[in-house]
């Protein structure tokens, strides 16, 4: 097994949580290196539902090392209340979770400014999942954010919390909004600082010690390709490098150190928020919608659905370096007799097969389709390729000829046993 980067190839929601869960049982150490409580992954194991979001999913694997990296944004108060969630569901979080000490705080303030410019921003929001992610890594950019080394000094933290407290309330002022009060968000955050303790070190060397005696890395990626800073449909995008050099910087291992890149991808397309997304469609999001699918597991939005990309995902593929893809929600395609795939886009009368880099020309693209037969049966009990009907490897095939990597993983259903190796 190699040192595996694993990123979203589509808008974020592909499923990754499981796909992390099942690689994880042939790496020592899973790490996620950028978002923060915005990302939700869901995994189903031994009859339970498990929904992290800072958490990497390798915590429900005894004996596999989760390490926070230094390019996440971290609300103290959410993480302890996961880590307390985790151990009432029987899981333990001991010396198994490792949480970078250079890693930003979210504060109270970034939620509130995240919520204040959604509103200010009326029918152009982004459609952000208020968790304060934006203005985190806004003031880290702006070399005024906290650190997880500042919230283990509770003197210094102190100090600089007040200051920050300060200035934040003259901006919600200007919003109209409430001052924070500087006490409450100390005592919260101290308290929570406790609990945390025995887990932050500086996880760049831990990284390098656990490289150096050859042990296996499992970069595990948050949202997806088109939700980069960099890359994606800016300004519809989250705040972090979703993209695969986001595992690098966001924990300090070098990126000869990766060897190989996974995308996941669902077998169709969705996506939460608002933004372009031209191969959106209807019919199938009510369709999945009516099978109790796609909702979101962070804020329970309902996702907007369409059809498989491949414009979107051949990019995804390009700039991420993807060698080989896991298809998820295969089943969720079962019961559609003709299945269309977006293989370009029409852009004012010419034809595109990249995505536009303006979000507004990205807009403006209309999809342009090919169709291929669906397969008519459930495919949730296959549990090898061969399994699979004709007409579905058939359709993996395509997606993986037009998105320019080879097929690895295929996903059938939400347990872990519902994984076929390929
Ligand atoms: P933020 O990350 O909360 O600032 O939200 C920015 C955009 O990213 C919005 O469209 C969100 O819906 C989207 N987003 C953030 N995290 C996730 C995720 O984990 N899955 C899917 N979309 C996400």
């Amino acid at each position: 097994m190699a040192n595996i980067v694993l990123v979203g190839a589509q808008w974020g929601d592909e499923g990754k949580g499981k796909i992390i869960d099942v690689l994880t049982g042939t790496s020592q150490i899973v790490v996620r290196s950028q978002g923060g409580n915005n990302a939700g992954h869901t995994i189903v194991h031994g009859g339970h539902k498990y929904v992290l979001h800072l958490i990497p999913s390798g915590i429900l694997r005894p004996g596999k090392v989760c390490v926070i990296g230094n390019g996440v944004v971290i609300d103290p108060v959410a993480l302890v209340k996961e880590i307390e969630g985790l151990r009432s569901q029987g899981i333990p979080v001991e010396k198994n979770l490792l949480i970078s000490d250079c890693a930003h705080l979210v504060l109270p303030y970034h939620r509130l400014i995240d919520e204040r410019r959604e509103q200010l921003k009326g029918s152009q929001k982004l459609g952000t999942t208020k968790r304060g992610i934006g203005p985190a890594y806004g003031d880290k950019a702006a070399r005024t954010g906290l650190r997880m080394s500042d919230l283990m000094q509770p003197t210094v933290f102190s100090a600089k919390l007040k200051a920050r407290i300060k200035e934040n309330n003259q901006i919600l002022g200007t919003f109209g909004t409430k001052p924070i009060s500087f006490r409450q968000v100390e005592t919260a955050y101290l308290q929570a600082a406790e609990t945390l303790r025995p887990f932050v070190i500086n996880t760049v060397v831990y990284l390098h010690n656990a490289l150096a005696a050859r042990k296996k890395i499992l970069f595990e990626g948050a949202q997806g390709t088109f939700l980069d800073l960099d890359h994606g449909t800016y300004p519809y995008v989250t705040s972090s490098n979703t993209t695969a050099g986001g595992a690098c910087t966001g924990s300090g291992v070098p990126p000869h150190r990766v060897e190989e890149v996974m995308g996941v991808m669902k077998a169709y397309t969705t996506r939460v928020g608002e933004g372009p997304f031209p191969s959106e469609n209807q019919t199938i999001t009510d369709m999945l919608h009516g099978m109790g699918r796609e909702f979101g597991a962070t804020t329970g939005r309902a996702r907007r659905c369409g059809w498989f990309d491949a414009v979107a995902t051949h990019f995804a593929t390009m700039v991420n370096g993807i060698d080989s893809l896991a298809v998820t929600n295969l089943d969720g395609l079962d019961t559609v007799e003709r299945i269309k795939i977006c293989v370009a886009y029409k852009l004012d009368g010419a034809t595109v097969d990249v995505p536009p880099s303006d979000h507004q020309a990205f807009a403006r693209c209309e999809p342009v389709y090919e169709e291929m037969p669906g397969w008519l049966v459930p495919t949730d009990k296959a549990r090898r390729y061969e399994d699979l009907p004709v007409a579905a490897r058939r359709y993996l095939q395509r997606l993986c000829k037009l998105t320019g990597a080879k097929l690895g993983i295929v996903s059938v259903g939400p347990r872990r046993s519902q994984t076929i190796l390929v």
